[in-house]
């Protein structure tokens, strides 16, 4: 086939472009022909956050995870950070990648021996950069992996590398404070929000980059944690020593002393919503703690959240109790169906919004302390105890209030599905790097086989009274056995505990925890059941002696 003539339209317009290319060269040749290949010398947009915070002469920049060999864009952030050398001098920081095959539940087991019957248990090392060579740096720079999702193994190593980094160039004291050290993550991945706190950052360009200046007290706080859950802190709570805001505390010293030095406020916690089904555990709650009260050094307020369902009558008792009531709106959970029993479960998010207080250890209403915990304040958020898998119970939690902390938390609630539909699968999907409490500061009353009551150890701190409530039984029996698919959840040596706390209160408090005629009847009914079933446990052929059936609440519960 034969190939057109060009129209002359076209040798106009081919005319016109290479005419226009010539001049464009004579007038900027390199910039043309040489652009991909050309130095990016502006500056990096975070470094006027930087800058305007840092008056050194010489600014030392380490390098984390940007890796130019690996990723195209980052040619670019070493270039510029080049561009402003002498004033700025940049090293990258070298360590190892953590093992491949390193799984999240490898660094959260959910069961250690922490009787170290076996031997202290160990901790799976993630490899760190060799800190003598990089201590005093000014600032580091950091890309965060998260491809893998938040429970990455090597997300969580980068985020400590930066984290290790800081303390180790800015733990020196400099006339009254600590030489403050700033981090820059680049690029579309957020830190660890448990290591990097909100109340910490600078700046954030949606994208492109947050600027962090960490509070060093805070953050080397949480370096002396374990890596996960694989072991308990080392001895932090149990000897009452702590780093503190800043005042190490030397091994002689005593808690006393301490508390002279700096009188943090702290707080135990909790809450009640949409019924008075437990206030009566509430007030059994603060009757606990206040009983294994052994200091006389310092305060510790009881703080308890009331929604509009809990009664005149009923903040009456808490009060007397012990409480301090604060009024809250529950907070409704926008995943749970309407009408079910999890519904307003977050209104827990509201104790992030107490930022009177340094810390606080929250505990549902239907725990019980058997021994006293104060020092388990120790703790940096978020520390808890165990429940299965990965996970943590949210039943008892050491946390820091924080109102940023508290908006990001309402923020995610739109976002984040749990995986239970209560707020301790909503914690779980956002503090997925917590600390380890010992099993037996929130001992979950749950058993396999049948041990029900031997498993119960001595030394307990706190028991948790999963399944129905001791004060929606009879005092005779721990009513679980009722019901077979509750007998998980049975223990009369559990249930035996519950009331001797109940036998020390004053009279007027046990008047709380009277049984209604609705209780007596539902109490009853399953009895009934459980009789014709013929359970082979046998509590329900137990006569009930229960002084409550004869003295029914007249006071209309709302439950
Ligand atoms: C929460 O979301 C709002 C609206 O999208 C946003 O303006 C705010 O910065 C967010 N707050 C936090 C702490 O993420
Ligand atoms: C939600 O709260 C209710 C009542 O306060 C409690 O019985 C229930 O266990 C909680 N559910 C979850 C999933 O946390
Ligand atoms: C109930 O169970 C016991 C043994 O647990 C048995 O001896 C008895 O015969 C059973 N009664 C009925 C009515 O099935």
């Amino acid at each position: 086939m034969a190939s057109k003539p060009p129209s002359i339209t076209f040798l106009i317009l081919m005319f016109f472009s290479i005419t226009l290319t010539l001049f464009v060269l004579s007038m900027k040749p390199k910039s043309v022909t040489n652009n991909i290949f050309q130095l990016d010398k502006r500056k990096p947009p975070w470094f006027n956050v930087i800058e305007k915070n840092i008056d050194n002469k010489r600014i030392k920049v380490g390098v984390v995870n940007i890796n130019p060999r690996l990723k195209f864009d980052d040619i670019g952030i070493y270039e510029q950070l080049n561009a402003l050398y002498p004033h700025v001098e940049t090293l990258s920081i070298d360590f190892d990648h953590a093992d491949e095959s390193l799984k999240w539940k490898d660094l959260f087991p959910t069961w250690i021996d922490e009787d170290e019957k076996y031997g202290h248990p160990k901790c799976i090392d993630l490899p760190m950069p060799i800190w003598e060579s990089y201590r005093d740096v000014n600032v580091v720079v950091a890309r965060v992996p998260c491809e893998k999702g938040i429970k990455d193994v090597f997300r969580l190593q980068v985020n400590l590398v930066v984290a290790n980094l800081v303390v180790e160039s800015g733990w020196v004291m400099k006339l009254d404070s600590y030489q403050p050290v700033y981090v820059v993550f680049i690029g579309t991945c957020s830190p660890t929000i448990e290591i990097f706190r909100c109340d910490d950052l600078l700046f954030h360009e949606s994208g492109e980059y947050w600027v962090y200046k960490p509070d060093l007290v805070s953050l080397r706080h949480k370096m002396l944690m374990p890596v996960g859950t694989c072991q308990l802190a080392p001895g932090y709570a149990e000897k009452g020593k702590e780093v503190w805001r800043g005042n190490y505390i030397s091994q002689s010293a005593t808690i006393l002393k301490y508390y002279t030095i700096h009188v943090p406020n702290l707080a135990y916690v909790t809450v009640l919503h949409s019924s008075e089904a437990y206030v009566c555990g509430a007030i059994a709650l603060a009757q606990s703690i206040l009983g294994n009260n052994d200091n006389n050094y310092y305060t510790i307020d009881l703080l308890l959240l009331a929604d509009d369902s809990i009664g005149h009558e009923s903040i009456k008792g808490l009060k007397s109790a012990g409480w301090k009531i604060k009024h809250i709106q529950r907070i409704l959970n926008p995943f749970a169906k309407k009408g079910t029993y999890n519904e307003w479960n977050y209104s827990k998010l509201r104790i992030w919004q107490l930022t009177m207080y340094d810390k606080i250890i929250f505990l549902d209403s239907d725990l019980l302390v058997l021994k006293n915990i104060d020092h388990f304040f120790a703790y940096p958020q978020l520390s808890a105890a165990p429940n299965d898998l990965t996970l943590f119970n949210s039943g008892l939690m050491v946390i820091e209030p924080s109102m940023c902390m508290f908006e990001e938390l309402m923020n995610k609630t739109l976002k984040v599905k749990p995986y239970n539909g209560g707020d301790q699968g909503f914690l779980n999907e956002v503090f997925t790097w917590w600390h380890r409490l010992p099993t037996k500061v929130n001992y979950l009353k749950s058993f396999e086989g049948n041990n029900n009551n031997e498993i119960i150890h001595e030394d307990l701190y706190v028991m948790h009274y999963l399944g129905l409530k001791p004060w929606m039984c009879y005092r005779d029996y721990d009513c679980n056995w009722d019901m077979r698919e509750l007998h998980v959840f049975a223990s009369d040596l559990a249930h035996k505990m519950w009331w001797k706390v109940y036998d020390t209160m004053p009279q007027k408090l046990q008047a709380y925890c009277r049984l209604t005629q609705k209780m007596d009847e539902r109490i009853l009914q399953r009895r009934k059941r459980a009789r014709n079933a013929n359970l082979s446990d046998g509590h329900w052929k137990i006569k009930v002696k229960d002084p409550r059936r004869k003295r029914y609440n007249n006071v209309n519960f709302r439950i």
